[in-house]
């Protein structure tokens, strides 16, 4: 049994907020594995890596080696992600990387990168970890699994009102367009799609708030 509480689910399903607050509960760290494809992605458009374009792969399992990504502890004690040195800034979340992740978490080198990195972080002790493949592919023996979903409709109008990684002049249909393209290639790629483990409680948040979402959970870990 590995020490991690699993939280996957597709995008804009309430995940980030929902494992923040489940671990700040139970007082362990938190990890959003997202982000680390989000750097991936950012690092490769630094490099001016056009993930469409057939060598994307090639070029950026070149220099995946050189980039070094590690969650540091802040003062408070959270994990915060860091990029050769440097605190991942907001552009992480910004349409551009945004558009791009989907691709580039689909090339296997970014996926065994990443996989091995979150595997070293269950070491520790208990800990959130929230993505796509925690509670199927990098810890399948996870003590808690939860997957986390909700209506299109309602995850286009959290994105919404949350702001940040969408386009200035977005609606509710742009933005849901977006999520369920981003959904689709996350739940058709060939390696780790995005898929509910068949042990994993699923909770669909349409109707709940964030306080409901919290204590179903807690009520599952308390047992
Ligand atoms: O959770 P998010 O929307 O920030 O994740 C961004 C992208 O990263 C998502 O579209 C697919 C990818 N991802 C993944 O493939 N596996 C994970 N464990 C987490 C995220």
């Amino acid at each position: 049994m590995q020490n991690v509480i699993a939280i996957d689910g597709p995008a804009a399903s309430g995940k980030s907020t929902i494992a923040r607050m489940v671990a700040e509960k139970f007082h362990v760290p938190y990890i959003n594995t997202g982000n680390m494809y989000r750097a991936v992605t950012l690092y490769a458009l630094q490099k001016h890596i056009d993930p469409d374009c057939g060598m994307a792969r090639e070029k950026l399992s070149v220099i995946l080696p050189q980039l070094q990504l590690d969650y540091v502890e802040n003062k408070e004690g959270k994990l915060e992600l860091e990029m050769n040195g440097a605190l991942v800034a907001d552009s992480i979340r910004g349409p551009e990387v945004t558009e791009s992740v989907s691709q580039i978490s689909s090339i296997p080198e970014v996926r065994e990168f990443l996989v091995a990195k979150q595997r070293e972080f269950a070491s520790r002790g208990l800990i959130v970890m929230e993505g796509r493949d925690i509670g199927t592919v990098v810890f399948p023996e996870a003590k808690y699994k939860f997957f986390l979903t909700a209506s299109p409709e309602v995850r286009a109008k959290r994105r919404l009102a949350q702001g940040g990684e969408i386009a200035a002049g977005s609606t509710v249909e742009s933005v849901a367009a977006e999520i369920a393209a981003r959904d689709e290639m996350d739940m058709k790629r060939k390696i780790s799609p995005l898929r509910k483990a068949e042990d994993a409680i699923l909770i669909d948040s349409s109707e709940l708030n964030i306080e409901q979402v919290i204590e179903k959970i807690s009520s599952y870990i308390n047992k």
